[in-house]
């Protein structure tokens, strides 16, 4: 069945370390505002925050056709539907425009080298000896190795709202909540679910004005992807996310179970401007519906705990719209903020207020300026010589055997239309252990 035994994760390997801040690579970011000049667009309206400007570069990736009257097809017609991989994108048929961007990329030293993590019976995804997944090299997220590029606090005496794995058919309920509440929220979506279910999408992004971000296309540990499988990951997420939202482009991601190296970092941030927003706390609601799962009982006691704990830092809550379970649990934790004085903000919200924050994305596009990208971005084109010296260049990141079985299970799995998302998600190994 499912690839769950390698999905499980060592809880208390991750929960025994150490955060960690390599103190010596935080950039100086007074000077790297002033190295943008746009960064006077600081200042926006509430929701507003979670895409990238309209001149923003990153745009040229996901470009409407030239003379587009800014028309998209309709969220949920055949129009809409039909560009859309329907199972684990196949990253030997990627837009060229994504491809010649990752490739300008790694030529120009900026995705590093390292290798990809291997994951076997449900540890946390392994490095080769010499890879220190806490060391600077390496940062792995999933060993809470915190880079300074990521948010993973909220500001004091703020909650963040946001959601992970969404749309599902328990989605609306919630919306519906926060609505009333009049509370805004970040939705980490999986690319798939958009395509699956496209009106529980409309209710979050039209009728709540809520945040999208990216939580890839089928949920895999994307340290254990080669490049061009992150690259197809979050790719089709934001180009779903673009054509259903009249062209915007997301900012931030989360990558499924915190799986994050330095590698797949600089890949979100250099080519697709994609800043990652962990946690830093866990309710577990994911395993709610698990036999041998968490319980609403214990998610009520953690959520007491935390919100009548330190204001300091605020918390980024990891939570789902997985489950009936998970969404209620959050409802009934909801009072428990108010009561306590939590000021709610949706996480996209806590992103530094550089709207061009983009790595050096900027800089690649003006040194290759030239070389216009095609007015459909949207294309699948094949690129198979392109594939091939991509795959060469970026060195010892040949997919490992582990990728492929565990990702077509994902695909079932995050399929919520299918009968997998309702009956549990429980796999070979008895509990499908799910962080994000
Ligand atoms: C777009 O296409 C229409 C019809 O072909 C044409 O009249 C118009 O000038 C075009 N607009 C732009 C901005 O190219
Ligand atoms: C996105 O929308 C644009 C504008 O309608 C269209 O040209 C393009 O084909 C769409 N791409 C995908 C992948 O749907
Ligand atoms: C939202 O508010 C309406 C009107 O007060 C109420 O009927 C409904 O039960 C509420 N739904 C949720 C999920 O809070």
């Amino acid at each position: 069945m499912l690839g769950t035994a390698a999905c499980v994760r060592a809880l208390a390997l991750s929960l025994a370390l150490p955060s960690l801040v390599y103190a010596g690579l935080i950039p100086d970011l007074h000077d790297h505002a002033h190295a943008h000049p746009s960064r006077t667009i600081a200042h926006r309206a509430p929701g507003q925050d979670w895409y990238h400007p309209p001149h923003h570069p990153v745009h040229r990736l996901f470009r409407r056709d030239d003379n587009s009257t800014g028309d998209y097809p309709a969220l949920g017609s055949p129009a809409w539907s039909a560009p859309y991989p329907t199972t684990t994108p196949d990253s030997s048929k990627l837009p060229q425009e994504w491809v010649d961007a990752l490739n300008q990329a790694v030529q120009a030293g900026k995705i590093p080298n390292i290798p990809v993590s291997t994951q076997t019976n449900g540890g946390n995804p392994t490095y080769p000896n010499g890879y220190d997944p806490n060391g600077p090299t390496v940062c792995s997220a999933t060993y809470k190795c915190r880079n300074p590029d990521d948010i993973w606090d909220a500001p004091e005496g703020m909650v963040g709202s946001g959601f992970d794995d969404g749309p599902t058919e328990f989605s609306p309920t919630l919306y519906t909540f926060l609505k009333n509440n009049s509370v805004k929220a970040t939705h980490f979506m999986i690319g798939i679910n958009i395509l699956w279910n496209p009106a529980a999408f409309e209710q979050a992004y039209v009728d709540n004005g809520d945040d999208i971000a990216v939580h890839t296309y089928t949920h895999p540990y994307m340290t254990t992807l080669s490049n061009l499988d992150v690259l197809a990951q979050l790719g089709w997420t934001m180009q779903i996310i673009h054509n259903s939202t009249a062209g915007k482009v997301p900012r931030y991601w989360r990558p499924p179970y915190g799986d994050m190296d330095e590698r797949v970092r600089a890949i979100a941030l250099e080519v697709f401007g994609l800043t990652a927003i962990i946690w830093n706390q866990d309710t577990e609601d994911w395993s709610l519906t698990e036999n041998g799962g968490t319980t609403m009982q214990a998610v009520a006691q953690n959520m007491q705990k935390w919100l009548t704990g330190a204001k300091t830092p605020g918390l980024i809550i990891l939570e789902h719209e997985l489950s009936a379970e998970s969404v209620q649990a959050y409802m009934d934790a909801y009072p428990v903020m108010m009561q306590n004085g939590w000021q709610l903000k949706s996480v996209a919200e806590f992103g530094d207020d550089d709207a061009m924050r983009d790595g050096d994305l900027l800089d690649l596009f003006d040194t290759t300026s030239s070389a216009a990208p095609s007015s459909t971005s949207a294309s699948s084109t094949s690129a198979s010589a392109t594939h091939s010296g991509t795959t060469s260049s970026s060195g010892p990141v040949a997919t490992g055997g582990v990728g492929t079985s565990q990702q077509s299970s994902a695909t079932l799995q995050w399929s919520s239309r299918s009968a997998w998302a309702a009956s549990a998600l429980v796999g070979a190994a008895g509990l499908f252990v799910h962080l994000a």
